[in-house]
């Protein structure tokens, strides 16, 4: 057995039915491209059927990858198959990924569908892909409450009718370490043919297990790991990519399996993601959290300094964690900027990296360093905002006075809007004169301010949650001006909410 472990990104199809982690198109491929450049073996890059924009952004994304295999996700059913080909065909790698539940409870409650119904169905959805590509992936969801001989059978099965991976998905979250271990040693043991494909699993976090599950899956003899970024999906989300990465690394004797992941893109991966949906990483969040490698007690101080063995089991620098203080000043030139960038991870045309320098240049007017997380807020700002449907042009706010009031011209697909209002405080006034505007009035859910760098003339980040109905979404600005970042952050996650206006139509999985 290869101890070769294919690592399947499903941040941007799991991921993204995270609530408010949408992204727009052009985020999406960024990610993608970060996930390319970061070694990803497999991109799960939506579910085509969905919807209209889930296919656009999965042919984008598919159109734009080269190193790693693009899937495209499909119930059992021929349309949704035929539509997540039409989306990935032209991608280097295509893969097709179809899903069917064989639980007692799914396959009774929700598909209304006898065992042996669901087996055919598997059969015939597995055969129709392999009709387009060899490159066919099945997943039986809910396995892990499935009856093992049921699962065996079905796995059986779909190995005959073509499939090359197998997974094994803890859909609900519900397994237990030794327990799911066991049940892949099960399969591995009882599927005829188990020996001819790639068995893979797929776990949720609803117990805080979902990387345990996943290492317990792998050092039974499971060869992929479908995960995500920061473990962002459904409910509690998924296994996180950089705590199975980094679990696989660190405790190398003990597993003897390999990735072909570039560990130092770990954190600027989570970072971009964090920036992207608008959600900051915890402080304890495992490799990648502000804490994770802080020390605070005094015991621990001094062992770091005697031998950071003493207490830290990995480097900051093995995850990315490392980054260049200062970079530019006022008169640092196109060049330097441009440089910086690709440092960054960005790829920017000559007319974006000119926007970027000009929003720089008047940041440089106003402060008088700018660091790398400067640049990464204002490429996110200026260039992966732009085809938003609402956009700040100018806000001007009275404060300390009473009542504070707010002034703001918008625009608003490309039409101009001014509207002026008060306020309990001045964010209150800018975030009424934004509703007024557009004509809403979603429910600020959630408020957090930070600081990008240290200093008072740092750059304001603003992180905002609004809910409008049964809909939700976060919304991220950055500005020197804290009250701009909190009316770019509001604009942000209103333009979130018409993007899923838009989409409304979509099947749910
Ligand atoms: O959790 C799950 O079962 C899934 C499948 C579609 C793979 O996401
Ligand atoms: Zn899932």
């Amino acid at each position: 057995m290869s101890n070769r472990v294919i690592i399947f990104d499903t941040t941007l199809r799991d991921g993204e039915q995270s609530p408010g982690a949408t992204m727009n198109q052009q985020e999406k491929i960024r990610l993608a491209k970060q996930l390319e450049g970061m070694g990803v073996d497999v991109i799960e890059a939506g579910f085509p059927a969905a919807s209209k924009g889930d296919f656009q952004a999965v042919q984008a994304i598919a159109a734009a990858v080269k190193d790693s295999q693009i899937a495209g996700l499909a119930r059992a059913i021929q349309p949704d198959i035929d539509r997540a080909w039409e989306a990935i065909k032209d991608a280097a790698h295509p893969r097709i990924h179809t899903f069917i539940a064989t639980s007692p409870i799914h396959m009774e409650k929700k598909l209304r569908k006898a065992p042996d119904q669901v087996v055919e169905m598997a059969i015939a959805a597995v055969r129709h892909a392999a009709q387009y590509t060899a490159n066919v992936e099945f997943s039986a969801e809910d396995a892990s409450r499935s009856e093992p001989p049921f699962l065996a059978r079905i796995c059986a099965e779909v190995i005959k009718a073509g499939a090359r991976t197998i997974n094994i998905p803890d859909t609900v979250g519900y397994a237990q370490p030794q327990e799911f271990g066991e049940l892949i040693a099960y399969l591995l043991e009882h599927v005829p043919g188990s020996e001819k494909v790639v068995w893979s699993v797929h776990c949720h976090n609803d117990l805080g297990l979902a990387a345990a599950n996943t290492l317990a899956a792998l050092k039974a003899g499971a060869r992929q790991a479908e995960v995500t970024v920061s473990g962002i999906g459904e409910r509690a989300g998924n296994a996180a990519l950089e705590e199975v990465i980094m679990a696989l690394r660190t405790r190398q004797p003990y597993f003897q399996l390999e990735t072909g992941i570039r560990t130092e893109q770990l954190f600027p991966t989570c970072r971009l993601l964090s920036m992207i949906i608008g959600a900051p990483i915890p402080p304890y969040k495992a490799i990648v959290g502000a804490n994770a490698f802080a020390h605070e007690s005094g015991i621990h101080q001094d062992g770091m300094l005697k031998d950071s063995r003493t207490y830290e089991i990995m480097t900051p620098e093995a995850v990315g964690r490392t980054r260049t203080e200062l970079v530019l000043g006022k008169h640092s030139g196109r060049n330097a900027l441009g440089t910086k960038c690709r440092e960054l991870g960005f790829t920017l045309s000559d007319e974006q990296l000119g926007i970027v320098f000009e929003a720089i240049k008047k940041l440089a007017d106003k402060k008088e360093q700018i660091f790398d997380e400067d640049v990464e807020a204002v490429v996110l700002e200026e260039v992966f905002r732009i085809p938003d449907k609402y956009r700040l042009r100018n806000l001007t706010v009275v404060a300390g006075v009473d009542p504070p009031s707010a002034a703001l011209v918008l625009e608003m697909d490309g039409r101009e809007i001014r509207e002026a209002t008060f306020g309990v405080g001045p964010v209150d006034a800018a975030f009424s004169a934004i509703n007024k505007a557009v004509g809403k009035s979603p429910v600020l859910e959630h408020y957090q301010v930070n600081a990008v760098t240290s200093g008072t003339d740092a750059q304001a980040e603003v992180m905002v949650r609004l809910r409008m109905d049964a809909h939700a979404a976060v919304g991220r600005g950055a500005d020197g001006d804290v009250i701009k970042a909190g009316a770019k952050a509001y604009l942000n996650a209103l333009n979130r909410l018409a993007k899923k206006e838009e989409e409304r139509q979509c099947v749910t999985l």
